[in-house]
């Protein structure tokens, strides 16, 4: 496979994700209708610059367009309202006007921030997303969410802000490190786990083989993953309702990384395997899946070298569910969780009983 174009349907916001290996070195071609101008303000992060940049500013030039490329620290801090302030800054400086268009170069940080920072300069200067992880090319580049964080949580400020285009390049992944990598697979997986078995199934095969470098596989699912959520987005694009399906593992795994303090402890990929394998048995305990269904998804994480158990990173299943109702989907008081009747098959629900769930912890924080 050398590459496919998915759409994501949204009415005059529509707009492609182009996903190839290769894509950055013809940055100009595939950007240039999308230009008022041949002019481009780069936002990018410390470590890509050093990996990325060069390469892509070499390719807009071949194209006759001019960049300009403001460089962030690399992590998770950068997405705080500090660095909003000094990208806007920046970004006026450069004169960036308001038809122009912004590259958001990096990760969910660089992405998140940019998106943000473009639907507020001059009250919206359009954007389009050029993801370097994993993570970003299947879940955080693609939907339209943006945000920075707050000192009482993650993503507590932002807006819906689609791209214009993105850009995922699978060959960027190359210099990712593995541990980036697994993370980001774990929100692959979540696709197969939410609403395509045998999708999981051809993870299971084929993972290791993605994991391993091979382009044709993370094309692969790279497409597959960006057509399922570009589906869910076209018909809840603000998560009034089927939107929160993507947020299988999300419950639980934003209690664990505030627990771990949204450190390198616990990547927010990491979390999200260790909150897919506790929906699961959660779902097994109330009857809605077998067991075996938890066990299959906690093999194939672990496999890998996902961590599966929340032991290690929490002790208490108490302060967890404490975490869990500062979650975005906490409405009146009562917890939102995406459950299972078997791999492929998620739901939303707002009745879970607490005790359940902590049971559920317990269980998990004593194997
Ligand atoms: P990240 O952007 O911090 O990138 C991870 C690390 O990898 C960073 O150190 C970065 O410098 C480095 N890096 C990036 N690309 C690289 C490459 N090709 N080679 C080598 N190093 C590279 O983290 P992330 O995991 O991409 O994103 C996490 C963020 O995404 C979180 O803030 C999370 O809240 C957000 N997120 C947003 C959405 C959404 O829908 N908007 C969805 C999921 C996650
Ligand atoms: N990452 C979850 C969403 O985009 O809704």
């Amino acid at each position: 496979m050398n590459g496919e174009t998915v759409r994501v349907p949204l009415g005059e916001r529509s707009y492609d994700i182009l996903v190839e290996s290769g894509l950055l070195g013809r940055g100009g071609d595939v950007l240039k209708d999308l230009l008022v101008r041949p002019f481009l303000p780069i936002v990018t992060d410390e470590r890509v610059a050093v990996l990325h940049l060069p390469a892509l500013q070499a390719a807009l030039r071949a194209s006759g367009i001019e960049s300009k490329a403001i460089v962030l620290p690399s992590g998770e801090a950068t997405k705080s309202i500090g660095f909003l302030e000094q990208l806007l800054d920046e970004l006026i400086s450069a004169k960036v006007e308001r038809r122009d268009l912004i590259l958001a170069l990096g990760g969910g940080v660089i992405g998140d921030l940019t998106g943000f920072a473009a639907a507020v300069l001059r009250r919206g200067v359009p954007f389009v997303q050029l993801p370097t992880t994993l993570l970003a090319q299947v879940d955080s580049a693609v939907g339209g969410k943006t945000a920075i964080n707050s000192k009482h949580g993650k993503n507590l400020v932002g807006v819906f802000n689609q791209p214009r285009r993105v850009l995922a390049d699978v060959a960027t992944l190359d210099t990712l490190p593995r541990r980036h990598l697994l993370a980001g697979y774990a929100e692959v997986v979540k696709y197969g786990l939410l609403g395509d078995a045998p999708f999981f199934a051809w993870l299971e095969a084929n993972g290791e083989r993605l994991i391993d470098g091979d382009h044709a596989a993370r094309i692969q699912a790279v497409v597959h993953s960006c057509r399922m959520k570009a589906a869910i987005v076209a018909r809840d694009e603000r998560e009034d309702g089927d939107r929160a399906l993507l947020n299988l593992g999300h419950t639980f795994g934003h209690a664990l990384e505030a627990e771990t303090g949204y450190s390198d402890r616990l990547l927010h990929g990491e979390s999200v395997a260790i909150g897919c394998v506790l929906a699961f048995a959660l779902s097994a305990r109330l009857g809605l899946c077998s067991a075996a269904d938890t066990e299959r998804v906690a093999r194939h994480f672990s496999t890998l070298g996902l961590p599966v158990s929340p032991a290690g990173y929490a002790t208490d299943a108490k302060v967890l569910l404490e975490h869990m109702r500062q979650d975005k989907k906490v409405i009146g008081g009562t917890l939102t969780f995406i459950l299972a009747r078997g791999i492929g098959n998620a739901f939303v629900t707002r009745e879970v009983a607490e005790r359940d769930v902590l049971l559920t912890l317990d269980a998990a924080l004593s194997a």
